[in-house]
């Protein structure tokens, strides 16, 4: 039985479908990583899945429960780290752990054990009788995890819980999610950071609410790119990247960030690519190099093919 398993799940907001026919399996002691786009359905579909929102239509089993007959009863058993967290500003960091305790219905005394334990682990001692509004945003991220796994949950749904965080940040929040994955804690996580995708071993790309693409990092790479991809440089004329397309026929041109990439039709080598490019164009590329495609290539390429069916 997998830890979470959806079919078929829905959500229209009025006649807008947010959410359309998604389907996912996501297997105990995973880390699986959901990714799109600002308003891909991420969010409506996380909330689906713990019960906070019921599906125009599909079904959803969380950890052997039906989550749509019994949304109450799911989430007992999961903790939820929402994208805009919920911590009281106000309240200092301990406070804050004092008042998420009690909703959780934890004792005096373990919660006294599971606090000194949440403070410790997630390195915030010294901030423990900080006002919360007063800590920079890496640690709220991190205090808002450690409440969220205060009652030890089993699955734990995460929200863009790194969102506008700096790298350090990121980086020791990843640690974090890799320590819970060794305590075969399941894990389900938002991004749009893309290198953070790779920390995943399962990924589900949603685009205008659809599931695009499913597998492994590795998988997907494969899955966009059958040919290779290569960067070039012709020193100025790829402004004009709309005539190179239309002289073109074995492979495409495009835009990535402030370099020029060349998606080949056809399996070729660098050597023979630069001897065809000078002769179709005129000008031999100033340098030419094949690159492994890393998921940002990958996500730019099922995205541009999806939303071009
Ligand atoms: N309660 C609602 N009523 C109407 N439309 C909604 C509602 N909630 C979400 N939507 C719409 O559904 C779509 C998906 O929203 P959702 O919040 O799930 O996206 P997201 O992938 O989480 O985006 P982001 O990365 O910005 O958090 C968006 O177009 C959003 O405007
Ligand atoms: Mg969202």
């Amino acid at each position: 039985m997998p830890a979470i398993f959806a079919k078929g799940i829905t959500k229209k907001f009025g006649s807008f479908v947010a959410v359309d026919n998604v389907d996912l399996i996501v297997e105990e002691g995973e880390v699986f990583g959901f990714l799109g786009a600002n308003g891909a359905g991420k969010t409506t579909t996380i909330k689906m899945l713990i019960g906070l929102i019921k599906p125009t239509s599909g079904s959803i089993i969380v950890s052997g429960i039906d989550v749509v007959q019994n949304p109450q009863k799911v989430k007992e058993i999961i903790g939820y780290m929402s994208q805009k967290f919920s911590l009281y500003d106000d309240l200092t960091v301990e406070e804050n752990i004092n008042f998420f305790g009690g909703i959780y219905g934890i004792g005096v005394t373990t919660l006294k054990e599971i606090k000194e334990d949440l403070l410790t682990k997630f390195n915030l001692l010294n901030e423990r009788r900080k006002l919360t509004k007063d800590i920079p945003l890496g640690l709220k991220q991190r205090l808002a995890l450690g409440i969220a796994l205060m009652h030890r949950p089993k699955i734990v749904f995460l929200d863009e819980p790194t969102s506008g965080a700096d790298p350090i940040s990121r980086r020791n929040f990843w640690e974090i999610i890799r320590n819970l994955k060794r305590q075969g804690v399941t894990v389900f996580v938002t991004t749009h950071y893309l290198e953070e995708a790779e920390y995943c071993s399962k990924i589900a790309l949603i685009n205008s609410g659809r599931i695009i693409a499913y597998g492994t990092p590795t998988d997907l790479k494969k899955l966009a790119f059958n040919y290779p991809l290569f960067e070039v440089d012709f020193g100025g004329i790829e402004s004009n990247i709309g005539v190179l397309n239309k002289v073109c026929d074995y492979g495409e041109f495009f835009i990535y960030g402030r370099k020029l990439h060349f998606l080949s039709k056809y399996l070729i080598t660098t050597s023979e690519l630069g001897i065809k490019m000078k002769s179709d164009f005129g000008i031999a590329p100033k340098t030419l190099r094949r690159i492994i495609p890393t998921l940002d290539d990958v996500f730019f390429q099922l995205v541009q093919k999806s939303n071009n069916d």
